[in-house]
């Protein structure tokens, strides 16, 4: 059985999906390994870098396509790619099944089976595979650190001879796993940060990490089975948006970051609430691509809203790729792993496995 993979559109994606030090964990499990040439040359990464691991690198995309079992990507391949796909092929991806409904239907209906690691169940089991948990981590990292650059006071409090400047204060506005990654690092850099959610139990995760969390009162914990948010109450909107209107006052760095599987974003920090911050504050809106949190965020575009800088990318992860693709590349092994029946040495889709059937494309 052979595992490949081809570039992904340059233009949009700097992020892989095999990273040479994973080369080894394929072989070692009997599979070959196929790359298209050119693979991660934008990343410093040759194609010999991938041949001293084992990799076979193939001329074209095509030939990968056709000499491949399995085809593991970041994002789904182009309308030309797909075509060429065969039967009892595999697609593994971010394929975001909702948006690509009618690709995704014409591909199946010719038997071939697509998997989309966005779908993996919040699982103990899945932990290791978990694409949103990785990427999302990076992302809350990310968008601190550059929102610190846009802004331009210093983040810990300094006492010096010449005066004491004081804390930079940030706001986290969904405290999942992007949300605690951003905490964890403006707190490491000295900032005072508050943090808001709708799931009750983030309250006892913000503590632990020194945030102050902000509950709207009287709200009941919106919390799926899945762990993920429900869509809020027009009741809690408003007590939402009164208590986030008083603390912004004495914010200067928001970071958005609240979602709803499958819905666009929450509109959290609204066009008014806005006018009420310091000049020269900074929001990153993590959500931009998915509407975004903040009423003004436009997508890859730096907003200036009396004095206020709104920003939010498309993929902000393609900022620091290197890293980003190393930890999807374990992820994208340990599903591999997990989809591979090692004594019949092939590809076994195992409706009964909750991994199998909650992420196959149906
Ligand atoms: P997400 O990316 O879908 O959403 C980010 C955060 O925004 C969530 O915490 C959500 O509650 C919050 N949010 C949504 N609407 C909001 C609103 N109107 N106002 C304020 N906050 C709002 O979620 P993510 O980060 O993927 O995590 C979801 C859950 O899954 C968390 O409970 C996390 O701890 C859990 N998880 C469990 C794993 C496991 O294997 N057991 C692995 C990873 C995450």
């Amino acid at each position: 059985m052979i595992v490949g993979s081809i570039s992904e559109n340059k233009d949009l994606e700097n992020r892989v999906a095999l990273t040479p030090d994973i080369i080894k964990k394929y072989k070692s499990l009997g599979l070959e390994v196929n790359l298209e040439k050119d693979y991660a040359s934008h990343l410093g990464i040759n194609d010999k870098d991938y041949e001293k691991q084992g990799a076979n690198i193939l001329p074209s995309d095509e030939e990968v396509i056709l000499n491949s079992n399995a085809i593991l990507q970041m994002n789904i391949p182009n309308d030309n790619i797909l075509s060429k796909l065969n039967e009892k092929q595999i697609l593994i991806g971010v394929l975001n099944p909702y948006f690509n409904e009618k690709k995704l239907k014409e591909i199946t209906s010719k038997n071939i089976n697509c998997f989309s690691l966005e779908l993996l169940p919040r699982i103990t089991r899945a932990q290791s595979m978990d694409i949103l948990s990785s990427q999302a981590n990076l992302a809350g990292y990310k968008a601190v650190v550059d929102s610190f650059a846009y802004f331009q006071k210093a983040i810990p409090m300094m006492m010096t001879a010449a005066g004491t400047i004081s804390a930079a204060k940030v706001l986290v506005v969904g405290a999942g796993v992007a949300g605690l990654q951003a905490i964890a690092t403006a707190k490491r850099m000295g900032a005072i940060v508050y943090a808001t959610d709708v799931r009750l139990a983030s309250k006892e995760q913000v503590e632990s990490l020194g945030g102050k969390f902000l509950t709207v009162e009287g709200s009941e914990n919106l919390e799926t089975e899945g762990g993920y948010a429900k869509e809020t109450s027009e009741e809690f909107k408003v007590k939402q948006e009164e208590l986030l209107k008083e603390t912004l006052k004495k914010i200067d760095i928001i970071i958005c970051t609240a979602l709803i599987p499958g819905k666009k974003a929450p509109i959290i920090i609204k066009k008014d609430m806005i006018e009420v911050m310091q000049n020269g504050s900074v929001i990153y809106d993590l959500a931009a691509s998915q509407g975004g949190n903040s009423e003004l965020t436009k997508v890859n575009e730096i907003i200036d809203s009396n004095g206020v800088k709104i920003m939010g990318e498309a993929n902000i992860l393609n900022k620091l790729p290197v890293s980003a693709s190393n930890l999807y590349s374990k992820n994208m092994f340990n599903f591999v792993n997990n989809l591979f029946n090692k004594e019949k040495k092939t590809f076994e889709i195992n409706y009964e496995d909750e991994i199998i059937e909650k992420t196959i494309v149906k």
